[in-house]
């Protein structure tokens, strides 16, 4: 068996520095603590750090080196390079399912102590897809669904949901609106969703499932969502568990994926070591699934969990005053039992 991976780690702009380098902390005790696994590190640039490098926010550099990893660590990027980056990935790469997991820790002040639902956002079409014109006063932008694309992002969310012993799958829409997409698509949902019995199914229109996030998460359990209506609805599920500080994700690819944290490049909190890493460790921990390590994820996973509920390291965001690497470094020392 291969036991060494090459991990890309693109920090981007502002607090993605400070995440990613929280980041290698664990990695680097990961890699310590276990010899049937070995890390090799292919840093590359993108956003501003780039542009000064190599005169571009996603240069062709990057896009070759993104290609030789086994799985890419994203930090953050913000504006005015944010799409072109995320974009370059994402589309670039084919990453078509965005899965972001909404969960309730403890230790947290959160609105739903109860949520726990996985939003499984399309990432490659829908109205992000950018097509458009202008004609006149007419300023129109598509939403783009292709056959190939529905089926493959209701699959993925069927075979994730069996994969992570979720029981049921939810598909949102706007069918009595969007004939085009939101309709077909669902007729679709239905169709593959009968070779999936074992899982339940239901759908819930966008707005609806908006509201039923906020108000009643225990309900849901994976949620599939178009790609800008997955966007916001992820946001939204941020805002019940304390804030994008502690929603990862996964951009997911047939080859290849993106591990990120949900939250931008914060830039007023860049280079000072205080930001809270938990969504980026959490997206580490969704990295160790994807390349078949379910046993490290687990203690990754239950280390970030007690390192909160105990409460003693803690980032200012949450009422303490530890740096983001003393809380990498908690993290680390309660994985490894060191
Ligand atoms: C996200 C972000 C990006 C998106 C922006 C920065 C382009 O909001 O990852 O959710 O819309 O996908
Ligand atoms: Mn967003």
């Amino acid at each position: 068996m291969n036991t060494k991976k090459t991990i890309g780690i693109i920090p981007g702009d502002g607090i993605g520095r400070d995440v990613t380098k929280a980041a290698r902390i664990v990695l680097d005790a990961i890699d310590a603590a276990y010899d049937d696994l070995q890390f090799e590190y292919r840093h590359m640039d993108v956003g501003e750090a780039a542009v000064k490098r190599h005169g571009a926010a996603f240069p062709d550099e990057t896009r070759e080196g993104i290609a030789e990893c086994d799985a890419v660590l994203f930090g953050a990027i913000g504006a005015p390079h944010d799409f072109v980056v995320l974009s370059g990935i994402r589309y670039g790469f084919h990453l078509y399912a965005n899965v972001r997991p909404i969960k309730a820790l403890k230790g947290v002040s959160v609105l739903q102590p109860g949520a726990d639902l996985v939003v499984i956002r399309e990432n490659t079409e829908g109205l992000y897809k950018g097509i458009g014109y202008d004609d006149g006063d007419h300023h129109v932008n598509l939403r783009v669904f292709t056959d190939e694309g529905m089926e493959r992002i209701i699959r993925f969310s069927f075979e994730w949901a069996r994969k992570n012993g979720r029981r049921k799958v939810t598909f949102t829409h706007k069918e009595s609106i969007l004939r085009h997409t939101d309709a077909r698509m669902k007729d679709l949902f239905y169709e593959i969703a009968a070779e999936y019995a074992d899982i339940e199914s239901d759908d819930m229109e966008i707005d609806a499932c908006a509201m039923r996030v906020v108000m009643k998460p225990g309900t849901l359990d994976v949620v599939i969502a178009e790609n800008a209506n997955g966007d916001v609805l992820s946001d939204v599920g941020g805002g019940i568990i304390g804030g994008l500080g502690f929603t990862p994700s996964a951009n997911i690819g047939r080859d290849l994926a993106m591990f990120e944290p949900v939250h931008g490049s914060a830039p007023k909190y860049a280079d000072k070591d205080v930001v809270n890493p938990t969504a980026t460790l959490m997206a580490l921990r969704m990295m160790l699934e994807y390349l078949g390590r379910n046993d490290i994820a687990a203690r990754l996973q239950a280390s970030i969990e007690s390192v909160l509920e105990a409460g003693k390291v803690r980032t200012y965001d949450i009422g303490g005053n530890s740096s983001t690497s003393d809380f990498a470094r908690a993290v680390a020392a309660g994985l490894t039992g060191s």
